[in-house]
């Protein structure tokens, strides 16, 4: 199914980001991480830092990042950290964003994401909030930045999808849920769906030098989880009865979270690879969505090259572009 053979690295699923770029110098690069102040983000901030990089984290509230700010600011190496708010929901917000924003970009991490928002709620233009903020946000940013990865010469895009993608294709004659039931679990599913399609669709930057990969980081308990329920915590065999958490050998810490998206966004093992799915530091196969043999994997349907096309040219017009 896949036309040329999957990348591997030697990282196995629970290695650090720290480990994936031990030796990588990323002095004088810029990043943008969305959601930077909070779970993965963090951690994905920190090691890009620590590795170097002059990190700019977007998010809501910018005094959130202050910690980050302030821990990174007490290392000795040249790696910075400073925060510029951004509100994914609002297409005003990350136009100013894109405004405020001077100079090369060598790297923008798509990781702010919500999930199973209970109620379907709907942004100014009314769209469903997961997609608007997990992929219409991330796609008017990233377009709005164009420019800025180009100068950059060999710019990276790295997209935070989910294995949850498996349980939707992207629906296109209702992606807000204005005709059908909302389902939270649905609208979240086809929003981690539209994340790997733009990543794929992405590949129309090629020339320009800007690639671009998707990927899961796993299983880590974070703020991700604020709208699941216990009922469903259970259900999902990630809480017993007295309601303790069960640790499960797949979970990670943040940090080893964050490894496939440093490791996409500064490792020189990726050099030039785009249109992507990573899990666990390796490309990863293509499973039929409705395999229950396999946990990991992408569906064909986030891989479809015409999909991805389709995505593109709709987020482009409601976006206005
Ligand atoms: N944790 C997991 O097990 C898991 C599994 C698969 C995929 N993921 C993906 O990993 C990514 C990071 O998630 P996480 O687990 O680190 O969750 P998290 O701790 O909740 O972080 C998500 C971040 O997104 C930000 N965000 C939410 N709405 C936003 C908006 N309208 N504008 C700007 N930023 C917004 C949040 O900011 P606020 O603090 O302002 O809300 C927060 O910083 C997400 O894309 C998620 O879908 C996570």
């Amino acid at each position: 199914m896949n036309p040329t053979p999957l990348l591997t690295t030697p990282f196995h699923s629970h290695a650090t980001a720290t480990e994936v770029l031990d030796g990588v110098d990323l002095t004088g690069r810029r990043v943008v991480v969305t959601g930077g102040a909070s779970g993965i983000g963090v951690e994905t901030v920190r090691a890009l830092a620590t590795a170097g990089a002059e990190v700019t984290v977007a998010v809501r509230n910018p005094a959130t990042a202050e910690p980050l700010v302030r821990d990174i600011a007490a290392l000795p190496g040249p790696g910075s950290v400073r925060a510029q708010a951004i509100d994914l929901a609002d297409l005003g917000s990350v136009a100013a964003f894109v405004r405020g924003w001077q100079g090369p970009l060598d790297a923008l991490v798509a990781n702010a994401g919500v999930m199973a928002l209970p109620d379907r709620q709907v942004t100014a233009e009314g769209w469903e909030m997961q997609l608007a903020v997990n992929h219409l946000g991330h796609f008017a940013l990233a377009l709005g930045l164009h420019d800025n990865l180009r100068a950059a010469g060999d710019a990276r895009i790295v997209v935070v999808s989910s294995g949850a993608h498996r349980n939707a294709a992207f629906d296109f004659d209702d992606p807000h849920f204005a005709h059908r039931p909302y389902d939270r679990w649905a609208a979240y599913a086809q929003s981690k769906t539209a994340d790997v399609l733009f990543a794929v669709g992405a590949r129309r930057w090629g020339a320009d030098g800007i690639t671009a990969n998707a990927l899961n980081p796993g299983w880590i308990s974070t703020n991700l989880q604020r709208h699941v329920d216990d009922e469903t915590m259970r259900a999902l065999g990630a809480m017993d009865e007295d309601g303790n958490i069960i640790e499960q050998p797949y979970y990670k810490t943040p940090l080893q979270g964050a490894a496939t998206s440093v490791l996409l966004a500064a490792s020189p093992l990726v050099n030039g690879v785009t249109g992507r799915y990573f899990e666990d530091n390796q490309e990863a196969p293509t499973v039929p969505a409705d395999d229950t043999e396999h946990v990991g994997g992408v569906a064909p349907h986030a891989l479809d090259p015409k999909a991805a096309d389709r995505l593109w040219d709709y987020a482009a017009d409601v976006i206005g572009r």
